[in-house]
């Protein structure tokens, strides 16, 4: 989850930063050409304005080149007015001969001027730009060479130049300034993208808190809510919806065919006993045959067992086994049960003891229930403790609740089994097969367990091998019998 949101969060933030970069670059070429564009026209004016200068000037005064020391120059009265050109300016003779300069172009040394005079060179002289690089910090200079044909013979073109520097002040002050935003903007855009795919991600992490609680197992007829969105969360709950639905209706027939099974065991389970008894009970019937007898009996009885167990577990799964819920006296339920453990432990050689508040203990509970959980735990501990043991059956009242304690001094549970008593069918020694010195069919505790559970309460259960083992059962006098 926070991994997909810190995905989102870097591509969005790195496709965002591409963007800016991509618009910013295109923005300053743009820009860049646009200045050069306006550069190239201002010199085109200056250029034009200067031609048209010296054409008109020869037109009104027929001459106005002047040689003086062999050296032929502009009238000092026309090159005044070019002088004042803010950029470099150059007339010159057809030959390429400098004939005047202006004011800036004069601060030029020698290798600059001769670099920047090249272009008027080159003959025949047409009209043409372009860009020249002269030393620094000069740098690179834009261009204008003019075809100058109608003042006089002595003057070929003339030649004006700007630095381009002027001309990528502003985008490079653009490109600064967005050097310094562009953090900004994607710190800004980092926290938004990380809040935004919070934000989209927050049904998803609603639904799997809502799966999370619905796979508990019992809770399977839950649904998720779907959004009215029809998106793809929509989507997303709906198909875990009908996941659910076909994961319920596997389960329900599970159950089902469990249930349904024990069910039509027990009727012929019944006959089955009937008929042996009636044999045991024969006169006719040899002794041999009688002690075989005896065995089919032991193995029916422990069949009936495990159907009737079994029943019990489908129906409770299938939330069909409701409780007879009335309020009684618990104590009673446990000198019952104490009286039962009495007798088994009797034949077994362990003590049975139980002790219990003089006061009545009420609670609305299921007694048949209680008194078969009390029973499953009394004839476990009598089972699993050697002779001359003791087992105790405790009751007590506290203030929110009533506990039942079994405890027992016998062989104890390995804390590796501990986990796995309460499953079905689990028996931590299963060589002491069902009908050996330990028989049992490993249901009663899962039976215990949800019974506990369907009162609202719990089963706890602390044990040491060869010291012995405790069983609690917690019942809450608040939800009693609410479940
Ligand atoms: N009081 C106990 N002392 C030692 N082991 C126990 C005790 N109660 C239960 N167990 C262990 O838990 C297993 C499961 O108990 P249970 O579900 O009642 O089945 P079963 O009694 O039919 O074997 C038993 O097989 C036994 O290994
Ligand atoms: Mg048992």
């Amino acid at each position: 989850m926070a991994t997909i949101r810190r995905r989102l969060t870097l591509w969005y933030t790195v496709a965002l930063a591409v963007t800016v970069l991509a618009f910013g670059t295109a923005l300053y070429l743009e820009r860049r050409q646009a200045s050069i564009r306006e550069l190239d026209q201002r010199l085109s004016l200056e250029a034009d304005l200067a031609q048209r200068w010296l054409s008109q000037s020869y037109s009104v005064l027929g001459r106005i080149v002047t040689t003086s020391n062999l050296k032929p120059s502009l009238d000092p009265g026309i090159s005044a007015y070019l002088e004042a050109t803010r950029d470099y300016l150059i007339v010159a003779d057809t030959g390429g001969q400098v004939l005047g300069l202006s004011d800036i172009a004069r601060t030029l040394n020698a290798p600059a001027l001769e670099r920047l005079t090249a272009p008027l060179d080159t003959l025949p002289l047409t009209r043409h730009s372009g860009e020249l690089s002269l030393p620094p910090p000069i740098g690179s200079v834009r261009y204008l060479v003019v075809l100058v044909d109608n003042a006089g013979p002595l003057v070929g073109g003339l030649l004006v130049a700007t630095p381009t520097k002027q001309a990528s002040f502003g985008p490079s002050d653009l490109l600064r300034s967005m050097l310094l935003i562009a953090p900004l903007i994607l710190l800004g855009a980092g926290l938004l993208g990380y809040w935004l795919a919070g934000t989209s991600l927050r049904p998803v992490q609603g639904i799997m808190d809502e799966v999370d609680a619905i796979s508990d197992g019992t809770s399977l007829h839950r649904r998720l809510a779907v959004p009215l969105s029809g998106d793809e969360m929509a989507r997303l709950a709906a198909t875990v919806n009908g996941m659910l639905a076909r994961l319920e209706q596997s389960f329900s027939s599970l159950h089902r065919f469990t249930a349904d099974a024990s069910h039509e065991l027990k009727t012929p389970l019944m006959v089955l006993r009937a008929g042996v008894e009636r044999a045991l009970v024969h006169p006719g019937t040899p002794s041999e045959i009688l002690q075989s007898l005896d065995e089919t009996l032991a193995q029916i009885n422990q069949m009936t067992e495990i159907v009737e167990n079994l029943l019990t577990l489908a129906r409770a799964d299938e939330g069909r086994a409701p409780l007879a819920v009335e309020e009684t006296d618990l104590r009673e339920l446990v000198a019952d049960v104490a009286e039962t453990a009495g007798m088994l432990g009797e034949s077994a050689g362990v003590t049975a003891v139980h002790t219990m508040p003089d006061e009545p203990v009420r609670l609305a509970v299921d007694r048949h229930r209680i008194r078969e959980m009390l029973l499953n735990m009394v004839t476990n501990a009598i089972k699993y403790t050697p002779q001359g043991g003791t087992v105790t059956l405790r009751l007590e009242d506290n203030a929110d609740s009533v506990t039942i304690t079994v405890r027992d001094t016998g062989i104890g549970i390995a804390p590796g089994d501990l986990p796995h008593i309460f499953e079905r069918f689990w028996r931590a020694d299963p060589a002491r097969s069902r009908t050996g010195e330990r028989p049992g069919t490993g249901l009663g505790l899962a039976i215990t367990k949800w019974i506990a559970e369907a009162h609202g309460g719990s089963i706890t259960v602390q044990s040491r091998p060869g010291r012995g083992s405790s069983f609690t059962v917690r019942l809450p006098k608040m939800e009693a019998g609410v479940t």
